[in-house]
Order: C-alpha cells, then sequence, then structure tokens
C-alpha cells in the first residue's frame, strides 16, 4: 500500500489518510456566504477520498477581507457552513476553514477608520486603483480586536460542525505581515526584534486554540521566507514554527512569499499576465498588469516539491507533525515526502487538475499530474471560481 494511504494523527483528528486539500481561494462567496458552487467544490474533494479539505480565505472580520467578495465568517455565514461541512462529512471527509485578515493589503473600500490596518503605514499599491491608497497602523485597541475577531471566527465555525481551523501566518496577510521585518516597523510591543513580531501571532494562535477546545485541531500556515528584500527568512521562520507549537497549534503547513510582492513564490511556473488582466476589474489595474507586470512580478520556474528544504528544517525543529506544501505533484513525490518524515501532504492544483488522484495511487498507478503549472487557475477564481482549465481526461 502506498503510504499516502494510511490513516494519520493530526491533533485530536484521525485523517483517513494522509492527503490535505491546501487552501485555494475558490472565488465562489460572491455575497460573503458559503454558495451551492462552494458547498459542492468542497464535497466532490471529500467523495474524492481527501482526508482534509480547506476553505480558502474565511474572513475574520469586515475589515479582514483583501476584496468584498470574501468569505466572511458572522451569523450571515453560518447556515452555509453548516450545510458545507455536512456535505464533507457525508463523504467521510473532515473540513477545515482558513483564517485569514488581510491587514494592509486590500481594495476593500468598506473599511473602518478610512483606511486598511497594517502593522505600520505604508503605501498600499493593490488599493490604489479602486482608491485605498495607504495602510493606517493599528492602535492597541484595533490590535485586541483582531485577537477577539479571529477567536471568535473560530469558535463560530466549530460550532457549525468544522472540524479544523488554519491560521493563516503566511503569504503578506495581516500576521504574516506583522512577522515580516520588511513590513513591521513598529517600535512598541507589538514589533521590533523577532520576539515582539511574533507576539501578535502567538497571541492570535494561543486565543484560537483556548476558543476551538480540545477535539478540534488547530494548524497553522506560516512563511518559511518572504522572498523580499529585509524579508521574513528561513531561520526565523523556523523560531515562529516551534513558538506556534508551543502556543498549541497541532500542525504546520511551511509556505512562502507576499502576495503583493513575490506572488509566485509559492506557486512557481508560469506567471499568467494576460489572463489575470482580462479578469481585472479596474482599468488602471489592467494597463498596469500589462505595461509592469513582467518588470514587477518575478517568476521562479516550477520544479516538483519546491519547499521540501526549507520545510525539512521546520520538521526537524518541532515535535507537531509538518504538512509537506508546494508541487507536491506525483505518487513519487509523495512517497519522498513520507520517507522523509512529513507526516501529511498538502495538495492545491494537482487536485484542481486531477480531482481523482488518490484513487489512482490506490490503484497502484504512477501517478504524475496533468497541471504544467500555466497557473490560469489563478486568473479563473475571479471568473466563475477556480478550476483547472485543462479538458477533463479523456476528453
Ligand atoms: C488558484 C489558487 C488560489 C490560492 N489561494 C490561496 C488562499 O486563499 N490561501 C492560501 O493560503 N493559499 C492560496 N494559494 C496557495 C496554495 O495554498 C499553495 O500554497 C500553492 O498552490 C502551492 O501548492 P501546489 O503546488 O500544491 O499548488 C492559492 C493557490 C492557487 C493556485
Amino acid at each position: 500500500m502506498h503510504p499516502i494511504l494510511r490513516p494519520g494523527q493530526l491533533g485530536p483528528l484521525t485523517l483517513r489518510n494522509r492527503v490535505i486539500k491546501t487552501a485555494t481561494f475558490e472565488g465562489m462567496t460572491p455575497q460573503g456566504v458559503p454558495t451551492a458552487q462552494l458547498i459542492e467544490h468542497h464535497a466532490s474533494m471529500a467523495r474524492n477520498g481527501v482526508a482534509l479539505t480547506t476553505v480558502a480565505y474565511g474572513a475574520v472580520s469586515a475589515d479582514g477581507r483583501t476584496f468584498e467578495a470574501q468569505l466572511k465568517l458572522d451569523d450571515a455565514s453560518r447556515p452555509g457552513l453548516r450545510a458545507l461541512a455536512d456535505a464533507v462529512h457525508a463523504h467521510g471527509g473532515l473540513v477545515s476553514m482558513q483564517l485569514a485578515h488581510c491587514g494592509g493589503f486590500s481594495r476593500n473600500t468598506q473599511v473602518s477608520k478610512g483606511a486598511p490596518g497594517g502593522p505600520s503605514a505604508a503605501l498600499n499599491a493593490y488599493g490604489i486603483a479602486v482608491g485605498v491608497p495607504r495602510v493606517r497602523a493599528l492602535d492597541e485597541d484595533d490590535i485586541q480586536g483582531i485577537i477577539n475577531a479571529f477567536a471568535a471566527a473560530a469558535k463560530l465555525v466549530v460550532e457549525e460542525g468544522f472540524d479544523a481551523v488554519e491560521v493563516h501566518l503566511g503569504h503578506g496577510y495581516l500576521l504574516s505581515q506583522f512577522l515580516s521585518p520588511a513590513v513591521n516597523r513598529r517600535r512598541d510591543g507589538w514589533g521590533g526584534d523577532a520576539t515582539g513580531r511574533m507576539r501578535l501571532p502567538i497571541e492570535v494562535v494561543r486565543a484560537v486554540r483556548a476558543a476551538v477546545g480540545p477535539d478540534h485541531a488547530v494548524l497553522v500556515k506560516l512563511n518559511l521566507r518572504d522572498d523580499v528584500r529585509g524579508g521574513l527568512e528561513v531561520d526565523e521562520a523556523v523560531a515562529v514554527a516551534r513558538a506556534v507549537v508551543d502556543a498549541g497549534a497541532d500542525a504546520v503547513e511551511p509556505s512562502g512569499g507576499l502576495v503583493f510582492k513575490t506572488p509566485f513564490y509559492l506557486l512557481r511556473g508560469r506567471t499568467p499576465v494576460r489572463e489575470m488582466a482580462q479578469v481585472e476589474h479596474s482599468t488602471l489595474m489592467k494597463w498596469a498588469l500589462h505595461v509592469f507586470a513582467p518588470v514587477w512580478i518575478q517568476t521562479y520556474p516550477y520544479t516538483s516539491m519546491f519547499l521540501r528544504d526549507d520545510a525539512q528544517r521546520v520538521r526537524a525543529a518541532i515535535s507537531a507533525p509538518t504538512i509537506l506544501l508546494g508541487g507536491v505533484d506525483s505518487a513519487a513525490a509523495m512517497k519522498t515526502a513520507m520517507d522523509d518524515g512529513f507526516e501529511f501532504v498538502a495538495m492545491g492544483r494537482a487536485l484542481l487538475a486531477d480531482p481523482d488522484l488518490i484513487a489512482r495511487v490506490a490503484a497502484g498507478e504512477a501517478f504524475e499530474t496533468r497541471c504544467d503549472h500555466c497557473n490560469v487557475c489563478v486568473a479563473e477564481m475571479e471568473r466563475d471560481g477556480v478550476r483547472c482549465i485543462l479538458p477533463p481526461r479523456g476528453a
């Protein structure tokens, strides 16, 4: 039997195998609440044998949305969350919610106090075209409110039947902004040295752990490196991983990059500028993408298991399970991950391209994903919902 097919323990949860569907923003919440399309997307992951499917980007508050069409974890979302959890459970799967706050990386025109808040005052290049050009520095009350919002959102999703929550400490969203020396320039107790920059993320993990109680799992997605000058680097990421486990995390999923500066660090492969411009609503941004993207957006060649070496450092440093993410693209790669000692693998694009990959591995196939890293799925999520543009196998 392929080692990926064995059950595994993630905190209080027993997963039926080692495959986790990582968060890939679905683009299926135009009104901020789960839709039938979102429910079916995750039900189909469970139907295809995924052990734990992750609903992407659940904003813990209205201000935590990067843009307005993101899932907002409030009372209005409860019936849809319940239906989603029930649909996943009906197929023998478990479901996790990614808990996120965008901080200063926002195009949300509805934010309180006139501007999105981040660790430090800054320009918000991402929001310029829609009239949200600056980031304000969060004050003490804002920060306490954010800790409470993460805890309340975590409590809400487990009340509606979710098995796990994943706290998003990566990719340049709020908690990653606090961790990053390139973004967090505070001189108070929420910035400065590594301990200060870690303080908010750790307090959030601790509050989320307390909110969900012992019967639900808490995962943490974090950056190995930001890949920007002066950004978070692996040595410190290892210390963050240790600290989140001490604060109650049951597993760590290492990733990397800042979506507003180095978005393709976390994806690798082709940069789909033309397709991203097609789905962009702002004319200014469409133009900017065409003209500046080749200079702004760094490209990164794709390799199988592209985070493996750095993720190994985290795995060796923590007692909790480490999940290998990033280019897990074949039965052989999954076996390598297990041989390395990663307890789970998380997959995004491979599961979008080949939803039946677990059955293929179980049938003994030397499976290799069809995903060719064209990354058009990134543009598709803005169109009619995330999908792989390759025709179905055999079509
Ligand atoms: C279409 C798309 C949407 C994504 N949305 C999210 C997201 O909402 N939250 C997140 O943490 N990562 C997101 N990611 C990054 C993935 O979780 C993952 O890190 C990346 O796809 C690399 O894994 P893979 O090689 O298995 O695809 C997204 C990736 C893709 C392709």
